[in-house]
């Protein structure tokens, strides 16, 4: 009887382990270069202690591995919340003419404190970036910072390539267009899609439903367009709120439907990961026309910002999309990394591109 318990408790217990190992085996293997790139010391430590002590003390793993399921998912969650915290040292570097926007050296890394060490953030090298993005869909949307967003993207994938890169920056660049390229040594496609509004973004959406295809990675934002043209954020406000519902309801979300699989063909019943590019902070003096001195005031910018905290289309707020907070990176890296108070330097989206592969890097794995 005893006997027959303490089986069925050690069962539990190495059945525990094995869902706290596998999905840590699989990320492993699908990260090849970089085996475990995003598992802290601690929760080593804990899953050494979970497979060492099951053999043994039956009910103490059991305890142990309930607990350690729980650091896995408190790490997780803590290290998403805490990706965006980047520290910046701008520098006057002597060796470049001092009228060049070079002249300053931009260095980031994030900041330094036990709870950010614990997470193991890097600047993942190309390949592991690679790695990491082989056969996905990418699909970034937006207004012009979400085209230079892409340009990081592509750079850090093609970096050694210097002519593809130069042909690159001439197509993406193309203005108002979409762009799209298919990356055939790794399998990824990525498509830009010119989007300056919030309701182009909605379109595209409903786009995606439509075709009952979806990206794996999608990375979307937009705000400046509106805050120039339409300058009203409430209106702002309404059009995050339809984006929210349509992202929301049109796409494969729901616990049930990745249980029972696809409920039509072709749907992917794996939910993408979702991103938005925050606004980046305007420096109102540095803005190159009066039009958008007089329009794009701070007041206005923080009205645009607390439409975007009301729309709860963010994470932090309870929706869908995780923040790559270009507000913080902006801000902290300061008026020596813009030449026009709004388009900021290429330091800026290689920081924010490398935050989002952290994030897809803890996110993967969760969702193995
Ligand atoms: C200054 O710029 C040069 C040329 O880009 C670079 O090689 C060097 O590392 C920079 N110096 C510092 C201190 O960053
Ligand atoms: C740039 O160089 C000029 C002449 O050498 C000097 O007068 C000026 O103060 C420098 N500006 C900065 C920002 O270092
Ligand atoms: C990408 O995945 C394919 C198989 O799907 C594999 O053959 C190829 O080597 C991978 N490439 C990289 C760079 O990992
Ligand atoms: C974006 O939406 C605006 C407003 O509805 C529309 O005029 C414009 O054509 C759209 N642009 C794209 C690229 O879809
Ligand atoms: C701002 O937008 C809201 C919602 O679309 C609209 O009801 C309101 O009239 C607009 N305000 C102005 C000043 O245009």
């Amino acid at each position: 009887m005893t006997m027959m318990m303490l089986g069925a408790v050690q069962l539990g217990a190495a059945a525990a382990c094995v869902v706290v190992l596998v999905p840590m085996g699989m990320a492993g293997w699908h990260l090849s270069r970089n085996k475990m790139l995003f598992f802290s010391g601690a929760l080593f430590i804990t899953l050494a202690v979970c497979v060492h002590l099951t053999p043994y003390f039956p009910s103490v793993s059991d305890f142990v591995t309930s607990v350690s399921s729980v650091v896995v998912f408190d790490h997780r969650i803590s290290c998403i919340n805490l990706v965006n915290e980047i520290a910046w040292d701008v520098k006057p570097n002597s060796s470049i003419p001092n009228d060049s926007l070079e002249f300053y050296d931009k260095r980031w890394d994030w900041s330094k404190s036990p709870k950010l060490d614990a997470c193991d953030f890097q600047k993942l090298p190309g390949s592991d970036a690679s790695d990491l993005l082989n056969g996905s869909w990418v699909v970034v949307a937006g207004d012009s910072q979400a085209r230079l967003f892409t340009l990081s993207l592509l750079n850090l994938i093609l970096g050694s390539e210097a002519d593809r890169m130069n042909s690159v920056r001439a197509d993406l660049f193309k203005r108002h267009s979409d762009y799209n390229i298919l990356l055939d040594e790794i399998g990824m496609k990525l498509d830009f899609f010119w989007a300056p509004y919030v309701v182009n973004l909605t379109n595209l959406m409903i786009d995606f439903k439509v075709k009952k295809s979806y990206p794996d990675v999608m990375v979307m934002g937009a705000g400046l367009w509106h805050m120039l043209h339409v300058t009203n954020a409430s209106d702002y406000d309404f059009a995050l709120r339809m984006l929210r519902s349509s992202v929301v309801s049109l796409l494969p979300f729901s616990p049930e439907l990745s249980l029972n699989g696809p409920v039509t063909g072709s749907v992917s019943i794996k939910s993408p990961h979702l991103f938005w590019l925050g606004l980046p902070m305007l420096i109102n003096g540095m803005l190159n026309t009066e039009e958008k001195r007089e329009k794009m005031s701070d007041a206005l910018w923080h009205a645009y910002d607390r439409a975007l905290g009301d729309s709860k289309l963010l994470r932090q707020t309870g929706g869908p999309l995780l923040l790559l907070d270009i507000q913080s990176l902006t801000w902290n890296c300061g008026p020596r990394c813009t030449s026009d108070g709004m388009h900021y330097d290429g330091a800026i989206y290689e920081a924010a591109v490398q935050i989002m592969l952290n994030a897809l890097l803890i996110e993967s794995h969760q969702q193995l």
